[in-house]
């Protein structure tokens, strides 16, 4: 959606606006403004409404007004992002959502049920010593609800630990246009959420984007919709005391270059921080879940790992303002193995980065212990075994300690 670009001529009749839309722009969903009048932006969610002319839609102001911006409770934001940004630490993203972890799961032939779930979270979430190397767990609602073994609700489990728990707060993917691109669904009600959320101790969150690189895509009206709803996304757990983990995630599926992936990364990463800007987000309290700059999983050369970590270096400080804490990888279906190897070497070789460089794995950390446990009791210990293998390479990996021979 190319909110700013779309020409408009409205005016306001109480709580109503009509609105002129270009007939190419016309669109059914949800539509979202930008008032700037006296430095003051005032952002309305506009939802479009059934009767229309030829050229007129007529909106209605739906959820969402919002006049400046309020940072709720600063210190304790700045404690959360000094909590989760430990040398040597990194983030467990555990925050499959009911879909995901089905598929996990019937990748070691166990069925997806409220409690071969819990489980599974169980093996993951109470595996002793994680908390040498996870500094922060990203976890799914459902997760937020259940217990331990031993009957303690997972998010205080963390928090004994001295882990931060964290939430995914996004409710998916939606279809954008016709060439298959995505926004994020989930901004409606946010603010809600998070209040409840915030009840179970939970002090970040996590907004996931995705874009496709094809010989269309990323649009710039995928670039600049999600860029948007990420802003939105931030300034909303900035107004509730969350610090939010920004992911824009370029994904590896296909058959491009690196160079490709350069490009789509490197235009992504920019719209986001400069929608950031715009809108004044303090950057200082988010942290940034980006892809690495990688060839495609099909391409038939793949770029090497010193390639790797020089484009995604690269990409990054043509990029990302150096106010930014840390950079938290998203893994994206790389090997566990590739992943830590490529973290690693970015950390060798990013010096003087200005943030700190670290990880925030799903697959990549969980695939071995899944493989191992195979949802049996007497392969538990194995199962923790090897997350907690993973978890100490990658803690290693984000100091650029790790070597091939630790595997
Ligand atoms: O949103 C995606 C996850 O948080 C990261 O998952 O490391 O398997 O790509 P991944």
């Amino acid at each position: 959606m190319e909110y700013t670009k779309i020409d408009l001529v409205f005016s306001f009749t109480g709580n109503q606006i009509l609105v002129k839309v270009s007939p190419d722009k016309r669109r059914q969903g949800l539509y979202s403004l930008n008032f700037i009048s006296n430095f003051t932006c005032l952002r309305a969610f506009l939802s479009l409404r059934t009767d229309r002319s030829e050229n007129h839609y007529q909106m209605s102001i739906k959820k969402h007004k919002m006049k400046g911006y309020k940072i709720m409770d600063e210190e304790k934001l700045k404690q959360t992002v000094k909590d989760m940004v430990i040398r040597g630490k990194g983030i467990l993203a555990a925050d499959e959502s009911e879909k995901t972890a089905a598929k996990r799961l019937a990748s070691i032939n166990v069925e997806s049920t409220e409690e071969t779930r819990r489980q599974y979270r169980n093996l993951i979430l109470t595996t002793p010593g994680m908390e040498n190397y996870i500094s922060g767990v990203i976890l799914f609602e459902e997760t937020l609800h259940q217990k331990s073994d031993t009957g303690v609700f997972f998010p205080e489990v963390l928090q004994k630990n001295g882990i931060v728990p964290g939430i995914k707060v996004d409710q998916g993917l939606a279809d954008l246009n016709e060439d298959g691109e995505k926004y994020t669904k989930g901004l409606e009600g946010l603010g809600d959420r998070l209040k409840a959320y915030k009840k179970s101790g939970v002090r970040f969150a996590k907004w996931r984007a995705v874009y496709t690189i094809s010989e269309n895509t990323p649009s710039a009206e995928a670039i600049q919709r999600n860029a948007q709803d990420l802003t939105m996304y931030a300034k909303i757990c900035h107004e509730h005391g969350f610090v939010p983990i920004v992911e824009p995630e370029v994904l590896i599926d296909g058959t491009h270059s690196i160079g490709q992936s350069y490009e789509a990364t490197e235009k992504v990463l920019r719209e986001v921080f400069e929608a950031l800007k715009r809108d004044n987000v303090r950057v200082d309290l988010c942290v940034l879940k980006p892809s690495m700059v990688i060839s495609g999983k099909e391409a038939v050369s793949r770029a090497d790992v010193d390639e790797v970590a020089e484009q995604t270096i690269k990409c990054l400080k043509a990029t990302v303002p150096s106010v930014l804490p840390s950079i938290n990888f998203l893994s994206g279906g790389q090997t566990p193995v590739e992943a830590t190897a490529h973290l690693n070497r970015i950390n060798m070789l990013g010096k003087n980065l200005p943030w700190y460089v670290s990880f925030s794995f799903a697959r990549a950390l969980q695939e071995p212990a899944l493989k191992a446990w195979q949802g049996k009791q007497k392969n538990f210990k194995a199962g923790q075994d090897a997350f907690l293998k993973r978890a100490k390479l990658n803690g290693l990996a984000s100091q650029g300690k790790y070597r091939e021979e630790m595997e």
